[in-house]
């Protein structure tokens, strides 16, 4: 799976982590397919650095009411604050949640609010791949944490390598990372943490490097790499919470939700960008099943893909892939 690979992109480009420290993918295309409207109403699952979100509020403009979701509070805060700075008093309406995107229905429900466009650009961004606080980068030294939520509890990277079993952290490896070498670095957690409990990016690379060689990730690939993306995943579900995202949106398209019927409006347009094949799986999957149902059109025949001059101005986009379906007008 190298070319899904997250970490297939240098874990960041110094360029990225200057200004407002990320560079939002596949900017042109989403903004075709999930065309927003004056007077919509938009969700950005993950605001991140607001890149996207300042795209989307420009075109919904004044009449519209963009919605705002990160489940890392000072990304949100960041994404808010540059919506209403660039948007200069043409800004939408802007609601803010500190949230996992698990509750989009559910918040979207009590509010009362009902989209015609939702977007979520899954992931990472680039400014918390350069902090080493958030533990997510194997060549900056820092705890070994990788939470997105780092106030909201749960278990840290740290946690897991230094209390899962063997078994449990080669599955991890094997599933999330598609490490084929899972079951070694897995044996050599478990012996090396024997000494000394794992606390550290560092000690966590060097661990994989010497089981795996300098070269053992493959052509122009850290060794680390597919363990931390793999810890990664672990550590926030991000397998699950887009699962559950996306049956949330099924549910509301099938009318069966309940009291969550209706928060995405009929014919609204649902983007899912993806970085790698297991979570362009499950959105493909979802969307396919939308579609055979009778309740969908998928825009994206095929993933959408960065051309090259993105690819080539934003090592991240070369793993991106969007995919956006619109549900029927009526149900
Ligand atoms: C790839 S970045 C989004 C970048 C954004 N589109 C932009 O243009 O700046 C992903 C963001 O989603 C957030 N995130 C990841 N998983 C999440 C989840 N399950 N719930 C809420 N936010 C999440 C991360 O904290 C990060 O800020």
């Amino acid at each position: 799976m190298t070319d899904g690979l997250h970490s297939n992109r240098p874990e960041v480009s110094p360029g990225h982590s200057e200004g407002v420290g990320h560079v939002p993918v596949l900017g042109g295309p989403i903004m075709e397919f999930l065309d927003p409207k004056p007077g919509e109403v938009a969700v950005d699952c993950t605001a991140g650095r607001g890149g996207h979100a300042m795209q989307i509020a420009q075109r919904l403009g004044p009449s519209g009411t963009l919605v705002l979701i990160d489940a890392d509070a000072e990304n949100l805060a960041y994404a808010k604050d540059r919506v209403l700075r660039e948007c200069s008093g043409e800004a939408p309406r802007l609601v803010g949640w500190h949230a996992n995107f698990v509750e989009t229905a559910r918040r979207m429900a009590v509010e009362g609010l009902h989209a015609d466009v939702l977007l979520a650009d899954l992931g990472f961004a680039s400014n918390q791949m350069a902090d080493p606080d958030r533990g997510l980068s194997f060549s900056r030294d820092g705890a070994l944490d990788m939470r997105f939520n780092p106030a909201g509890g749960g278990r840290t990277a740290a946690d897991l390598v230094n209390t899962l079993s063997e078994q449990e952290l080669a599955e991890i490896l094997r599933d999330f990372g598609e490490e084929r070498q899972a079951w070694r670095i897995a044996a050599k957690i478990v012996r090396e943490r024997g000494n000394t409990p794992i606390e550290t990016t560092s000690q966590l690379a060097m661990i994989v490097r010497q089981v795996l060689g300098p070269r053992g990730g493959g052509p122009r690939i850290d060794p680390a790499t597919r363990t931390f993306q793999a810890l990664r995943i672990a550590v926030n579900d991000e397998l699950g919470c887009l699962r559950s995202l996306l049956e949330a949106v099924s549910r509301c398209a099938s009318g069966i939700g309940g009291g969550m019927t209706g928060w995405l409006n009929p014919g609204a347009r649902v983007g899912i960008i993806s970085f790698h094949s297991l979570e362009d799986r499950e959105v493909k999957r979802a969307f396919g099943e939308l579609e055979r149902r009778g309740l969908g059109e998928q825009l994206t025949r095929k993933p959408v893909e960065a051309d090259d001059r993105e690819r080539h101005e934003n090592p991240r986009a070369r793993s991106a892939r969007l995919r956006v379906i619109r549900l029927t007008d009526s149900r």
